[in-house]
């Protein structure tokens, strides 16, 4: 009997790892460890939740007695981890919680893992979720692959670069089992809306303005985020052991055309008249250290496992603008509270 311990499977992406592998893996228990920060929302898995190969344990990843503890009571055999601080703005104000989190919590884990699993590795699985954003930014061409020099310029992809690099050399030094991958940006239900996307489909309904950073110039490749949930189970299962694996849809998008994209399609959704939107775009000051280009080449996924994407674009973005339209209360329930705390502070408009 498996049992697979999904870290951050209360946030954006966990959410939807756990979802797959419960539907998918039956006779496997799938334990989803997360501390519920104000990114974690068990909402986000209420369709799961009763399942019996399903368990929750409201953990900290930092806190090595609690992992210790969650590995030995479910005899955990491999480990899918995402927990982590993810969104860039909130690293610039106060960089030291992605540290904690990232750096130390993936360093307890990996510590944890090897104490629990003491050399007995065979079947066992480290699998370590990771971003583009480690490979820097990237000018009008080229692509990031697999042996592109890590050069993370904020201070989350610092502390993914790190958290990746601790996984590598726990593979390197104890043989302990890893694999990694380095998605490109997600976008789906879901999603806390201080991400581009459900922050601007949010906006859009309620005529809030639309603060695009800089000019707008920004390159983003864009990846359903079932899809990458579908790349994590190929490569939990079948990747090779201390690889890496990038994955992307080779979708690149300027933001302003993005968003002008997404204005038509809530609008049209909404009854309003075309491009009526528009006018809330609203350019703002520009993020600190902005990386100009993120381009993921993921031939290495297709070639050797056979993961390609699902959707088109046009498809997955109508999918999630109507997700959430047709999820207000999830909307309502996440931008309450604390969230407008957050968003008069970093945006002032
Ligand atoms: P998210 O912010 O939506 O969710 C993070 C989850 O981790 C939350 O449920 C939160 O409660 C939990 N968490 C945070 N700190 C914790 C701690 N100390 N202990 C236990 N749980 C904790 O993040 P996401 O966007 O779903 O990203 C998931 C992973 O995928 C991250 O590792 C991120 O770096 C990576 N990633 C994200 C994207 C993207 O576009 N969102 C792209 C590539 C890679
Ligand atoms: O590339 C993968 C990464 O993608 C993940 O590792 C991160 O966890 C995830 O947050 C995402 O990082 P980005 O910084 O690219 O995503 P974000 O949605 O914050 O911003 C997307 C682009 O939109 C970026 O160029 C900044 C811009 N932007 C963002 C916000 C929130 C705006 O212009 N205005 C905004 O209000």
């Amino acid at each position: 009997m498996k049992s697979i311990l999904i870290t951050g499977g209360a946030g954006f992406i966990g959410s939807h790892v756990v979802r797959l592998f419960v539907n998918r893996y039956p006779d496997a228990t799938i334990v989803n460890i997360d501390s519920l920060t104000y990114a974690g929302n068990l909402e986000n898995l209420r369709d799961v939740a009763a399942r019996p190969n399903y368990r929750f344990v409201k953990a900290d990843i930092c806190d090595y007695a609690q992992v210790q503890r969650a590995l030995a009571d479910f005899a955990v055999t491999g480990i899918v981890h995402l927990a982590a601080e993810s969104h860039v703005d909130r690293s610039i104000t106060d960089p030291f919680v992605f540290a904690r989190t990232n750096v130390i919590g993936t360093l307890t884990l990996l510590q944890a893992a090897k104490e629990y699993w003491n050399g007995h590795y065979d079947g066992r699985l480290f699998y370590h979720v990771s971003t583009d954003e480690v490979y820097g930014s990237l000018d009008h061409g080229g692509f990031f692959t697999e042996t592109t020099p890590y050069d993370p310029k904020s201070p989350y992809s610092a502390s993914k670069a790190a958290s990746d690099h601790f996984v590598r050399a726990f593979h390197n030094t104890y043989k302990l089992p890893v694999v990694v991958s380095n998605c490109s940006n997600n976008y789906g239900p879901y999603q806390f809306p201080e991400k581009l996307i459900p922050l601007f489909i949010n906006n859009i309904r309620h005529n809030k303005p639309l603060p695009v950073y800089g000019r707008g110039e920004n390159v983003r490749d864009w990846l359903f985020v079932e899809d990458h949930a579908r790349a994590i189970d190929v490569i939990f299962h079948r990747g090779r052991i201390g690889d890496t694996y990038n994955i992307g849809g080779f979708n690149e998008w300027k933001n302003i055309d993005l968003i002008r994209v997404m204005i038509r399609v809530v609008d049209r959704l909404l009854g309003r008249p075309e491009g009526a939107s528009e006018k809330l775009i609203t350019y703002v000051t520009d993020r600190a250290g902005h990386d100009l280009r993120y381009a993921i080449d993921s031939t290495k996924l297709k070639t050797e496992l056979g993961w390609e994407p699902s959707l088109q674009f046009e498809e997955g973005l109508e999918k999630t603008v109507k997700w959430y339209l047709d999820n207000q209360a999830w909307l309502d329930g996440v931008t309450s509270g604390d969230y407008q705390k957050y968003y008069e502070q970093m945006y002032k408009i």
